[in-house]
C-alpha cells in the first residue's frame, strides 16, 4: 500500500510562483467549471485569510520546486494535502506537468489519487527553530583568504552516543526526499521515499576515506557542536544562520509529516529518477515483459486470486476504510485532551460524520450503480442494483470518545442480500481484517481462522451490549474469561483470528456486524441466533437483532447455558 487515497475536496488553495498565468488559467477554468472555490497568494505569502480549516483543502503549488517546498511549509502544518504542477524546469518534486493539470485534478476529485506522507525533518540551534522536508546542511563559512583554511570540524552525537568528528565542507541530515539533492551529490544512497521515515547524515567533502554515510530513525536525537565557524541551511537556506564555535544543533525526525497527492499523471519514482538524474540500469520507459503484472497472473496483493469484481471491490473498501482511519487517528487525539464534554460530542460527530463522507466519496465514485447504506448519512436503496455498501464509519463510538483505541471502521458488500466481502480496519493499532465470501479471511493479509476449543471452562468469551448483565453473569464463571470491548465489528473480528473463542451480541443494526460477518464465517465460526437458529442478515427492517457467534466446537455448551440465562429481546435503547 502506498498511500492513503484523498477522498474529498471542497475547495483549492494555489500557490502561484511568477510565470505561471497560463497555467494559474487553466486551474481557474477547471474550477469554474465544477463550480469549487479557488484561492491564490503568492509564494511566500500567508494563506490564513482564505483557509478554512472546516472545508475539505487541497493546496497546489504552480512552479517549480522551490515553489513546491514554500507550499510544504505553508500546507504540512495545516495537514493540507499539496500536489505540485510544474512550471519550471527541472523539477523534482512538482510533477504534474501543465497540460496535465485538468486530468490529475480529476483523479484527485474522484477519490483515486493517493496521499503519500513525507518525512520532514527538525532542526534547534542558536537562532533557528525551522522544519525542512529536504535537507539541513552544516558547512564551513568561506575564508576572507581564498587560500585559508576551507574546512571545519563538527562532532556528532546520536542519542547522546559520540558518532565522531566529521571533517571537512561539512555535514547534511536529509530526509528521503531530500536524498536525491545535496546527499545524493555527495555520494549518499537514494531512497526510495514512500513510507520511509528515516534521516541519513552524509559528509560532505570529507578527507577520510573511513567515513560512510548513517542512516538513523527520526526519532533519533542527533547533536552536532560545532568546532569553529559554520552556516546553517535548512533546505537550501528558506531557513538559516551563522554559526559559532561550540554551538549546538539539534536534529530530528520532525513530528510533521507532510502529505504530498500523488496522481497517475506523476512519474512513479524510479521513472522520475531515470528521466531527471540519470538512473542508468533501466530505461524511462518500462519494456512490457519487464513489467510485474504481465510476470505473474494471479498478482493481486491480498488475496492471491486473480483479479476480479470482488478483488477490486476489496481494493475500493480497504483503500476507503484506510482513508477514513487518517481523519479518526487524529480526531482521536483531540478527544483525548478534551475535557468539556460538548466539545468532545463535536469531535465525535465531526469523526463519525468526516469518516463517512469518505468512505462513501470512495465508494460512490468507484460503484455509482451500487447502492449504499450507511448508519451516518444515506439509506440510498431502491436502485437496480443487486449490490449494497454497508458501512459503519466508526464501530465503538462510546470508545472512541473516552480516548480508548478500541474502535474500527466496518464496510461490507452485499450481493443479493448476503453479505459477500467485509473490512474491518482499526486505527488505532493499523490492523486490517478483511473477508470474501468462499476466499478466506485475512489480518493483514495473512489468512485467520478461529480456534478449536470446546470446553467452556478454557474459553475467552466477548459479550456486547448485555443490557442487564445476565451474560456476564451466565459465562463469568464458567469460562476463562467474559470480555467487554465495545466494537462488535472488531468483537468478530477477533472471534474470527483467535483472541477469542465465542461473541455474545443482545442486540446489532445490521452496519455492526456486516463485514465482521463475512470475515467471521470465512474462518469458520458458527453464527447464529440466541435460540441456535442460523443467524438471518437483513438490511429489511433497521431492526436489531442477537448475535451468537463461536468457534463451532464450543457451540452446543453457549446454547445450553444460554437457554435460561440471557434475558428476551427488548428494543432497547443501545449504547453508543
Ligand atoms: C455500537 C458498538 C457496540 C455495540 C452497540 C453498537 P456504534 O456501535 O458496536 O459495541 O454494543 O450495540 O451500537 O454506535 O459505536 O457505531
Ligand atoms: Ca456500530
Ligand atoms: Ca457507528
Amino acid at each position: 500500500m502506498q498511500g492513503r487515497r484523498l477522498a474529498t475536496t471542497d475547495e483549492l488553495i494555489a500557490i502561484v510562483s511568477p510565470d505561471s498565468d497560463e497555467t494559474l488559467a487553466r486551474l481557474a477554468e477547471w474550477t469554474d467549471e465544477r463550480g469549487m472555490d479557488l484561492s491564490t497568494v503568492d509564494v511566500g505569502d500567508d494563506i490564513g485569510d482564505v483557509y478554512d480549516e472546516n472545508r475539505a483543502t487541497l493546496g497546489v503549488t504552480l512552479g517549480g520546486d522551490g515553489t513546491f517546498l514554500e507550499g510544504i511549509k505553508t500546507f504540512s502544518p495545516r495537514n493540507i494535502p499539496q500536489l505540485g504542477v510544474n512550471t519550471g524546469t527541472l523539477a523534482f518534486l512538482a510533477r504534474v506537468e501543465p497540460e496535465d493539470l485538468a486530468d490529475a485534478l480529476d483523479e484527485t476529485l474522484r477519490g483515486r489519487a493517493a496521499v503519500d506522507s513525507r518525512q520532514q525533518i527538525h532542526v534547534d540551534a542558536p537562532g533557528v527553530d525551522a522544519t525542512g522536508i529536504n535537507d539541513v546542511m552544516i558547512q564551513q563559512v568561506p575564508p576572507e583568504n581564498p587560500i585559508d583554511r576551507k574546512v571545519t570540524r563538527l562532532d556528532v552525537y546520536a542519542d547522546e552516543e559520540y558518532v565522531g568528528e566529521f571533517e571537512g565542507t561539512g555535514l547534511a541530515v536529509s530526509t528521503p526526499t531530500g536524498s536525491t539533492g545535496i546527499s545524493l551529490s555527495a555520494s549518499g544512497p537514494v531512497h526510495y521515499p514512500v513510507n520511509n521515515h528515516t534521516l541519513q547524515i552524509v559528509p560532505l567533502h570529507t578527507h577520510k576515506l573511513g567515513v560512510r554515510p548513517i542512516v538513523v530513525s527520526p526519532e533519533t536525537e542527533l547533536r552536532i557542536v560545532t568546532q569553529g565557524q559554520a552556516s546553517l541551511l535548512v533546505d537550501g537556506g528558506r531557513a538559516h544562520t551563522i554559526l559559532t564555535a561550540d554551538d549546538e544543533i539539534a536534529v530530528t525526525g520532525a513530528d510533521q509529516l507532510a502529505h504530498v497527492v500523488r496522481t497517475s499523471y506523476d512519474d512513479h519514482f524510479f521513472t522520475a529518477i531515470t528521466k531527471k538524474l540519470g538512473w542508468d540500469v533501466r530505461d524511462a520507459e518500462v519494456p512490457d515483459e519487464k513489467r510485474l503484472e504481465n510476470r505473474s497472473p494471479t498478482r493481486s496483493g491480498t488475496t492471491g486470486e486473480s483479479t476480479g469484481f470482488v478483488e477490486r471491490a476489496l481494493t475500493v473498501a480497504t483503500e476507503a476504510a484506510q482513508a477514513a482511519g487518517e481523519p479518526l487517528r487524529e480526531l482521536h487525539g483531540q478527544v483525548e485532551s478534551v475535557h468539556h464534554k460538548t466539545d468532545k460530542s463535536d469531535i465525535v460527530t465531526e469523526a463519525d460524520h468526516q469518516a463517512d463522507r469518505i468512505i462513501t466519496t470512495v465508494v460512490r465514485n468507484e460503484f455509482p450503480n451500487h447502492n449504499l447504506f450507511s448508519e451516518e448519512s444515506t439509506r440510498q436503496r431502491g436502485t437496480d442494483s443487486d449490490y449494497t455498501w454497508v458501512i459503519d464509519p466508526l464501530d465503538g463510538t462510546g470508545n472512541f470518545a473516552h480516548g480508548n483505541p478500541n474502535y474500527s471502521i466496518s464496510i461490507a458488500l452485499i450481493e443479493t442480500g448476503e453479505p459477500v466481502l467485509g473490512v474491518v480496519y482499526v486505527p488505532e493499532t493499523d490492523e486490517l481484517f478483511t473477508g470474501i465470501a468462499d476466499g478466506g479471511a485475512w489480518r493483514d493479509g495473512d489468512p485467520i481462522e478461529t480456534t478449536d476449543r470446546d470446553a467452556l471452562d478454557e474459553s475467552m468469551l466477548i459479550s456486547g451490549y448485555d443490557p442487564d448483565g445476565t451474560f456476564l453473569s451466565h459465562f463469568y464463571q464458567e469460562s476463562r474469561g467474559v470480555r467487554r470491548l465495545g466494537s462488535a465489528a472488531l468483537n468478530l473480528c477477533y472471534l474470527a483470528s483467535g483472541s477469542a473463542d465465542a461473541v455474545w451480541e443482545h442486540d446489532t443494526y445490521p452496519w455492526d456486524i456486516a463485514a465482521g460477518l463475512v470475515i467471521a464465517r470465512e474462518a469458520g465460526a458458527r453464527i447464529t441466533d440466541e435460540a441456535g437458529e442460523a443467524f438471518c442478515f437483513s438490511l429489511e427492517t433497521d431492526g436489531r437483532t442477537a448475535l451468537l457467534g463461536s468457534n463451532g466446537p464450543l457451540h452446543p455448551a453457549l446454547l445450553e447455558h444460554m437457554e435460561d440465562g440471557v434475558p428476551a429481546l427488548t428494543q432497547s435503547e443501545g449504547e453508543a
